[in-house]
């Protein structure tokens, strides 16, 4: 029956982190800076709630969009933090972690043929679900100006068909951040098109040197915010994201959620309340320790002569391994095989993520220590042609 399958499902690809894991997995005593998620437990009083609202059978459907207080919670929160206003009534959706958010929202916008820029290199969650909608995904290749898509670059991409723009700053792969001055360039570039952006900020409160800067404060009709408690608060398994969006858009993301799951799971939400009520600044000791593995991985990597962009935010380094003559696969798995250090291929980012590998810090900083000197080892053996 497998001729029958959806040519697009058909056309999909695994992704290069998963086809990264698999090869991993055959290793033993590796030490792996791979996972892209916060090795913080959930904050002890949002556990507690949720176990009071299962105590207390808070176990049935919700609201479509989400309960009341988890709407209304997400909608202060966005005030609070970076002054953006949204009616909870209706222009937010609670999702099953960003994900689902970035699907609905693909799903509600694109239409066959539709173009979507993106920054190459890019987390490769987006593409795959383009495809899905039948539109392409048009890679705007960022290696010249620090991983940041700006207006300029976004200028030469844009056609006839450009229906949507994806900003995902902070960056997964390469925790690169946009300026406010940056992000009012873009929204210059676009104000009045009709092109979307759909702004990826699930790295919103992991930003290092100054505030995160929406562009829906600048472009509101045109903008969809994607947001979740992921990596805020160290919740990837609860699975809970927004979407922030003028009424005339969320009411159809609406209808696609609805047909899709229904409601986001109700403890979740329960939990996501309190994360986004009580635990306003949960990220902050998280953010501080990022801080400083990231200085540390960071020096270990500039001492070895690697040439990386210092990141300002998320928990990514995005180092150029270019000058080793190895494609990123080969590097990786060399790496792996010869001194048991796993990460990720930048490859597995686009094309324009060739050349690269990623390295995540979301580790404590004995693990890093030892990937660190597992890497010296490595790249000194590569420089004296031992491997
Ligand atoms: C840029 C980006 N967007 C979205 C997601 C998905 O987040 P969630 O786990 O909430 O679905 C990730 C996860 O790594 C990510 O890096």
């Amino acid at each position: 029956m497998e001729h029958l399958i959806n040519s697009r499902v058909k056309n999909i690809e695994i992704s290069g982190i998963r086809k990264f894991f698999n090869l991993v997995s055959q290793f033993d005593d590796v030490i792996s800076l791979t996972i892209g998620q916060p090795d913080f437990y959930t904050p002890e009083h949002i556990k507690n709630y949720a176990t009071k609202a299962i105590k207390e059978n808070f176990t049935t459907y919700t609201p479509n969009a989400g309960i009341m207080e988890v709407r209304k919670a997400a909608t202060e929160f966005m005030k609070q933090k970076y002054n953006l206003d949204y009616n909870f009534e209706n222009e937010v959706i609670t999702t099953v972690g960003a994900s689902q958010a970035i699907d609905i929202t693909f799903r509600t916008i694109l239409t066959e043929g539709s173009e979507v820029i993106l920054p190459g290199p890019v987390y490769p969650g987006y593409e795959p679900l383009i495809k899905l909608c039948g539109a392409k995904a048009v890679f705007a290749d960022t290696r010249e100006s620090d991983f940041k898509l700006t207006a300029s670059i976004i200028e030469k991409y844009i056609t006839t068909d450009t229906r949507c723009i994806v900003l995902p700053y902070p960056s997964n792969p390469t925790g690169v951040t946009l300026s406010q001055e940056e992000i009012m360039e873009i929204a210059c570039l676009l104000k009045g098109k009709e092109i979307f952006i759909i702004s990826d900020e699930i790295y919103s409160e992991l930003v290092f040197e100054g505030n995160h800067h929406s562009i829906a404060s600048h472009l509101r009709e045109q903008t969809i915010v994607i947001n979740g408690l992921s990596k805020s608060h160290s919740m990837t398994g609860w699975r809970i994201g927004f979407t922030f969006a003028p009424e005339d858009i969320t009411k159809h993301m609406l209808k696609v959620h609805q047909y899709n799951v229904s409601c986001a799971s109700s403890i979740s939400q329960k939990a996501a309340g309190e994360a986004l009520t009580n635990g306003l600044n949960d990220a902050l000791p998280m953010k501080q320790e990022y801080q400083s593995r990231l200085d540390y991985v960071y020096n270990r990597l500039v001492e070895l002569g690697i040439s990386v962009v210092k990141p300002n935010g998320a928990f990514y380094l995005f180092p150029s391994i270019e000058k080793y003559n190895l494609s990123s696969f080969e590097f990786a798995s060399k790496l792996l095989e010869e001194v048991g250090l796993a990460v990720v291929p930048g490859d597995a980012f686009s094309e324009y993520g060739e050349g690269y590998i990623r390295i995540s810090y979301a580790y404590s900083i004995d693990t890093l220590t030892e990937g660190m000197n597992r890497l010296e080892a490595f790249v000194r053996r590569l420089e004296t042609n031992k491997i």
